[in-house]
């Protein structure tokens, strides 16, 4: 089971990446068209959302079956940058970036129909966009 995991987690890491920045692209475009937000461009917002809710229940998941998940956290793991990186720092900003995703999906859905949509989808993507991409493993991804 794990190796699956490791492997679908590993995959849906391009679908995250490809949604957020479609969704991001989007609602940028929109924002600078001064553009009504519209249910069609809501829907554009769950290109990113979907992958990224997938993604996080499978990440939770690999934590307790994965060797560089909770397993390896100790003391030690703390003063390892690679080791710190899985158990905590990963975890920790992934996390992170799904609340902010899903905020800004959140609070778009309640937008449709105004102008403001596109400047919710923009700032949250954005930020969460950062934070996946700051904490990425990598080293091992995509694959050496
Ligand atoms: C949007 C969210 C996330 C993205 C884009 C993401 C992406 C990745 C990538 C690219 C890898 C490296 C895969 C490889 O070695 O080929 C990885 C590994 C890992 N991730 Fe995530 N991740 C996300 C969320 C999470 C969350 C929320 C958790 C835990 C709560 C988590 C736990 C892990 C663990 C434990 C590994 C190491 C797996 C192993 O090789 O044993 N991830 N992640
Ligand atoms: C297989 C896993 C998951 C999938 C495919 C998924 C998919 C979705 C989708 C499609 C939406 C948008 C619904 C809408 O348009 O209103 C959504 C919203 C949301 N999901 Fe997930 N989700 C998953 C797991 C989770 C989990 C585990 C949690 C929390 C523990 C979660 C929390 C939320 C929240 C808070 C919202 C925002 C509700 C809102 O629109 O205000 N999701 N998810």
């Amino acid at each position: 089971m794990y190796t699956g995991l490791q492997h679908l987690h590993s995959y849906l890491a391009y679908l995250v990446l490809l949604g957020v920045v479609i969704s991001l692209l989007s609602a940028l475009a929109g924002l600078f068209g001064g553009k009504t937000f519209t249910d069609k461009n809501r829907k554009l917002g769950l290109l990113g959302l979907i992958p990224t809710h997938l993604q996080w229940v499978v990440g939770l998941i690999l934590y307790f079956v994965s060797p560089l998940g909770l397993e390896s956290a100790s003391g030690e793991a703390m003063k390892n940058s690679v080791s710190r990186l899985y158990f905590l720092e990963h975890p920790l900003m992934m996390v992170l970036a799904v609340v902010l995703i899903t905020v800004g999906y959140s609070r778009a859905k309640r937008q449709v129909g105004t102008t403001s949509g596109f400047k919710s989808i923009a700032i949250f993507y954005a930020l969460g966009l950062i934070l996946i991409l700051s904490r990425i493993p990598w080293n091992a991804w995509p694959g050496n």
